[in-house]
């Protein structure tokens, strides 16, 4: 019997972020955001579909959050769309109607217990940015670094945690290099200048943050991934040193202050640094946010761009095609730990997409995301007894939500949306949560 046994100071979070929940799409005086804007491109999104309504939250974050507090959950990190605050993206101007519903959200979230942990960037940029060149122009970092200081001046009494970026790799390479996402930009070279633009917006947001002299601490969230090789072939080995090198270190060694890895130059790409950067970006931070799902073993192949690519693994996998991969997350976070210096580690995102369905009895019995969720809490629960500084832990998503390209068709809530009547029910792993987090966790 493996106990699911946390400090008592572990923060149980649940986790999600504006576009994919919000809806209010025309109201309360937001822009458009480049997710708007690409939804609506033909064949962009699945089925069409876009985040005008989404979970309906900005009408229905007391019911959602009363739900969450009812479970348990003792942190919410939600964040903060840039087209509310700033509609015209870079002219300073604020609207306070954006700044009201978050004021609310948090207010409602103390009212519970519950801590309010905002993250600055998930994604939904202005699309006035995007048409002046989106996160390939150095403006973008600096007017990311303005929102960022109109957010701590608005709310930094409110909010108790900052994380400033989510994701910059899916910033960065799914909007710029893959097109899979806003923008949709196929192009290697923007990519890398993105790549450059947000670790440097990051950085001015810190800077932002110092300057306001606030108490709640700031850090970033990245999807970090140490590759395995998938053989200990010499070239595999290297495989996924490149892989490494440009999913990962990209982003963690300028932010921890070890500059940009030097495969970065060997591969021909070259970053638009300009002096004094890499002191913005190296800024000290007070945590690290990592986002795991999964981990794919990485080989040799001449035929790739960057010479290597993924194999196929052979755990299950969710509905998103994504291995089960529990010892990636013991190896990410080992590793995290030991180029962290120490700094503490939350994981800010973990969970498991499945067909989710309601039963005649009102019940959702999702067997598979409970066993995903078991095995990574344990992975956990093992390496804070091995030393590793891990604080918290966030379940993506608190419910199920606009899944990007895919539309609504991916389901990652532990509780359902019925979108026809937005109706909420928790599925069996909010259950499971309830009772790890009030300390019944055994199995
Ligand atoms: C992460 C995103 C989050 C969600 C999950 C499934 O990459 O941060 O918004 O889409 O994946």
């Amino acid at each position: 019997m493996h106990t699911l046994d946390f400090p008592k100071d572990f923060v149980w979070g649940t986790a999600t972020a504006s576009y994919q929940v919000e809806g209010a799409a025309h109201e309360g005086g937001r822009s458009d955001s480049i997710w708007d804007v690409f939804s609506r491109k033909p064949g962009a999104v699945y089925g069409g579909e876009n985040g005008d309504v989404a979970c309906d939250q900005y009408h229905r974050y007391k019911e959602d959050i009363a739900l969450m507090a009812e479970l348990g959950f003792k942190s919410y990190r939600f964040s903060i769309a840039w087209p509310r605050i700033i509609p015209g993206g870079d002219d300073g101007k604020v609207n306070p109607e954006g700044v009201a519903y978050y004021r609310a959200l948090c207010n409602e979230l103390h009212a519970h217990g519950m801590e309010a942990c905002a993250t600055i960037y998930h994604w939904d940029l202005p699309q006035s940015l995007e048409d002046k060149g989106g996160w390939t122009e150095r403006h973008t970092a600096e007017a990311l670094g303005e929102f960022a200081k109109v957010c701590f001046k608005e709310l930094g009494d409110v909010v108790d945690q900052w994380i400033t970026i989510n994701e910059p790799l899916c910033v960065a390479y799914l909007g710029y290099y893959q097109g899979e996402h806003a923008p949709g930009i196929k192009d290697i070279g923007k990519a890398i200048r993105a790549v450059h633009h947000i670790n440097l917006a990051h950085g001015l947001a810190v800077k932002a943050h110092r300057a306001a002299g606030l108490k709640a601490p700031i850090g970033i969230t990245w999807n970090a991934s140490m590759p395995r090789a998938a053989t200990d072939r010499e070239e595999d080995k290297q495989a996924a040193l490149i892989a490494r090198a440009l999913e990962t270190e990209v982003f963690t060694h300028p932010v921890l202050g070890k500059g940009y890895p030097e495969l970065v130059g060997k591969l021909g790409l070259s970053v638009p640094i300009q002096s004094g950067d890499l002191e913005i970006i190296s800024q000290k931070i007070d945590f690290i946010g990592i986002n795991y799902y999964n981990e794919n073993p990485v080989a040799a192949d001449p035929n790739a761009p960057f010479k290597y690519s993924t194999k196929p693994s052979w755990q299950d996998t969710s509905d998103m095609g994504w291995p089960v991969v529990p010892g990636g997350l013991a190896r990410l976070l080992t590793w995290v730990g030991s180029i962290g210096g120490g700094l503490p580690i939350y994981v800010t995102e973990n969970g498991y997409a499945r067909q989710d369905a309601v039963d005649p009895k009102g019940r959702v019995h999702d067997i598979e995301r409970i066993r995903y969720v078991r095995q990574h809490l344990a992975v956990c629960a093992d390496l804070i007894k091995q030393g590793v500084n891990l604080k918290g832990y966030y379940a993506w998503s608190f419910i199920d939500n606009f899944e990007w390209a895919w539309g609504y068709t991916k389901r990652f809530g532990i509780v359902h949306v019925d979108y026809a009547t937005q109706k909420r029910t928790p599925k069996d792993s909010a259950y499971f949560f309830r009772d790890v987090i009030a300390g019944f966790g055994e199995w």
